[in-house]
């Protein structure tokens, strides 16, 4: 094997038909994940659906085909080329080394090994020259979050640098998992019926409510879910000097993550500039009320798309290289399962 293939491992792919492992294929991602693969005509050979051992025998859509779920304790990942795993961090991290051990590509879209130096975080219209360092055979797809930020500020960060970004976030229940959907629907039809909504999944009521929580809080007063804007940022544009202040709110949205981004520039950047380099970049789609189009919203715009929309792009009164951008995309599809297949798109491409 030559450097490169050390660096890289796994198998070489181009021009072969791929056997396919998708973990957590019952999960609000995975079945996306599943969907992707079809729609954009991966060179799926062999697709293997995995789970736990409760849905194990069951079955999940795969193109118009349908592929009955395996149990990930049981399965031998030898053989795999390609393994997208969406099962949360414990699975990730007691599972995707075995299949990297095995020969697999991992693209792995929990939190798991984001930060950890030899593994890319690689968002596929922002860095994918990353891919190609990837020691152990493991890809970490980004946070939803910062996934949709990034393929907007990019950009703007190399036409102009960017030093400061602050951001709220307008997260959707689909991020949190297949509860949380079922939750807000429950808790929904419970208060139209005059019926108390029992809080489960998130720790307040979700139904007609906004939540200032994601995920876990942290010793310095974020959450987890605010401090991966913070290192995906700098990890993913390679700079560490960015400072990054995130609030990050969850809202009562089926699908669709919303962000109100303030960006501070080290050259000046006005709103038509930031328009015109938006509009030309690869995965975005400009809709903005100043040149007519309106405004993104989750439900009228990225729900069950891919683009990254953006819009109210004006500069800061406040600030004199400030800007102000609304920045709407599908947080299962951009956000996770379209990412990663675009990664195993790139990886399977390789020579
Ligand atoms: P299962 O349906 O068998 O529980 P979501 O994030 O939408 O809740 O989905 C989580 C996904 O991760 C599901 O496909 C779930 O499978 C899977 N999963 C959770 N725990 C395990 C586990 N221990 N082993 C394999 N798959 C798991």
């Amino acid at each position: 094997m030559t450097m490169q293939g050390r660096a890289m491992r796994g198998r070489a792919m181009r021009g072969r038909a791929l056997k396919v492992a998708v973990v957590g294929a019952t999960g609000a991602v995975g079945e996306t994940m599943l969907s992707v693969l079809a729609e954009r005509k991966f060179p799926v050979g062999e697709l293997v659906a995995l789970a736990s051992e409760r849905s194990a025998g069951g079955e999940v859509a795969f193109g118009n085909d349908e592929v009955m779920v395996r149990d990930l304790a049981t399965f031998d990942p030898a053989g795999v080329d390609i393994a997208l795993f969406s099962a949360g961090g414990d699975v990730s991290r007691e599972y995707a080394p075995k299949f990297a051990a095995a020969g697999a590509v991992v693209i792995d879209n929990s939190s798991a090994f984001r930060r950890d130096d030899d593994v890319p975080l690689v968002v596929a219209e922002v860095n994918p020259e990353a891919l190609g360092r990837r020691p152990r055979g493991i890809v970490a797809n980004p946070n939803c979050s910062t996934m949709q930020m990034l393929v907007a500020l990019a950009p703007l960060h190399r036409a102009a640098g960017i030093e400061r970004i602050n951001v709220a976030t307008y997260q959707s229940v689909s991020g949190t998992g297949r509860r949380a959907l079922e939750e807000l629907g429950r808790q929904t039809a419970a208060l139209l019926n005059f019926q108390p909504a029992e809080p489960a999944v998130y720790p307040v009521q979700i139904a007609f409510n906004v939540i200032p929580h994601g995920g876990d809080f942290l010793d310095n007063g974020y959450t987890s879910e605010e401090m991966k804007l913070v290192w995906e940022t700098r990890k993913i544009l390679g700079d560490d000097s960015i400072r990054v202040n995130a609030t990050v709110v969850r809202v009562p949205v089926f699908y669709g993550h919303s962000e109100a981004v303030s960006i501070e520039t080290r050259d000046k950047l006005t709103a038509a500039q930031a328009r015109a380099l938006l509009e030309a970049a690869p995965g975005v789609e400009v809709v903005d009320e100043a040149v007519g189009g309106g405004y993104p919203t989750p439900v009228t715009h990225a729900s069950g798309r891919d683009p990254v929309y953006v819009g109210r792009i004006r500069e800061d009164l406040s600030h004199p290289r400030g800007l102000n951008l609304w920045i709407v995309s599908d947080n299962i599809r951009k956000g996770a399962a379209l990412n990663a297949v675009q990664l195993a798109e790139l990886v399977a491409s390789e020579a």
